[in-house]
């Protein structure tokens, strides 16, 4: 099976990765925890080593008290986990950003202690925060990495800027952003400095939260409690010009023998600087979809056709979320 270092360490990963938030139950609906513990086993089965947590994937863990359970009888050396911290509940269920070093460290612990390991192979800031300066936060995750509590560093949802500063106090392997055919702002300047530094880019969101998969044809399939609602690219005419957007991809994939899915997640893993597409699931056969997305390469022909409808599509309404 497919699999790339992480940045410039010994660290292997397959190129599709199992994203663990929609295990977490938050946002995602129908989930539970037969149908998650299959998806983490089937996941590492079929070549998906590289799993994608966070301490804030559930109110109280939910995500890496799974991925515990479903490890139980597994090689734990054949997996590569990945969490990150500075992002928490408070008791009122409101998700409040907290990078200062102190949290981190006893963040990374409990994490451990949800995850039943020693050590992880990739600790990641989730966010950084407005008033902690990122030298702290990412201080406090170099110490992690001295500890052996985290083989390698990672950064999410930071600026350029902010990556700059990090990688100057801390050495980072990877770097998690959003990124996908229709939200590719990180090809500008963040890509192709994370190529100069030997820094992985891990990919959030290469289905756009299930739009990119091609099954989500009508807007009754989304349950009114669906936060998916919420976003502008599910929501009136992004939503009619993402449909015609997914139908030039059926035929693509059509012609290429593949499903849309499987399209969209191996040209995702495949462009320039990106290690790993981050694919969430909470059913066995999403992840088996996806992870066929590896061990093959799109044709000139086929990659043009997409860069095309690509470009007559436009890039999408943008809007981030600390999943
Ligand atoms: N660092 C950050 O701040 C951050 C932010 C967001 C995400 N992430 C990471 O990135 C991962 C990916 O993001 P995501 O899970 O939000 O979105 P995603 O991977 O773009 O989409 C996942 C959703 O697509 C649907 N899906 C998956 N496989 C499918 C298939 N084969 N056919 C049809 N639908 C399919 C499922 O939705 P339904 O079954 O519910 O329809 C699934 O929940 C996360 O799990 C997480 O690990 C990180």
């Amino acid at each position: 099976m497919e699999q790339r270092s992480l940045g410039t360490t010994s660290i292997l990963v397959s190129p599709v990765a199992l994203g663990c938030w929609p295990i977490a139950g938050i946002t995602t609906r129908d989930v539970n925890d037969t149908d998650s513990i299959a998806t983490i086993r089937k996941a590492i089965e079929i070549g998906v080593n590289f799993l994608d947590t966070a301490y804030c994937y559930g109110v109280h863990g939910e995500s890496e008290n799974l991925i515990h359970r479903a490890l139980e009888g597994q090689r734990r050396e054949e997996v590569v986990i990945a969490t990150k911290g500075g992002i928490h509940y408070d008791a009122a269920g409101k998700q409040v950003q907290d990078a200062r070093p102190e949290t981190l460290l006893s963040e990374c612990d409990e994490s451990l202690r949800r995850l039943g390991v020693d050590r992880v192979e990739l600790y990641y800031l989730h966010a950084p925060q407005k008033d902690v300066p990122i030298e702290e936060s990412a201080g406090a995750i170099g110490q992690l990495v001295e500890s052996g509590k985290a083989l390698s560093a990672g950064a999410s949802n930071c600026s350029l800027e902010q990556l700059k500063t990090f990688h100057a106090v801390c050495p980072l392997a990877a770097v998690q952003l959003p990124y996908n055919m229709l939200q590719r702002d990180i090809e500008r300047e963040t890509i192709p400095w994370c190529i100069e530094q030997g820094i992985s880019v891990t990919a959030y969101w290469p289905l756009m939260k299930g739009l990119l998969a091609g099954r989500l044809t009508d807007q009754s399939q989304i349950d009114e409690t669906d936060s998916r609602r919420n976003y502008p690219m599910y929501q009136g005419e992004e939503w009619n010009r993402n449909q015609a957007f997914v139908a030039r991809l059926r035929d693509i994939a059509a012609e290429a023998g593949r499903t849309v899915a499987q399209l969209v997640v191996n040209w995702t893993m495949n462009q320039p600087g990106v290690t790993a597409a981050l694919c969430g699931a909470k059913r066995p056969w999403q992840i088996e979809e996806t992870a066929a997305a590896m061990g093959w390469r799109l044709n000139s022909e086929q990659s043009a056709a997409i860069e095309q409808a690509i470009a007559d599509r436009g890039p999408a309404a943008a809007k981030r979320l600390f999943t």
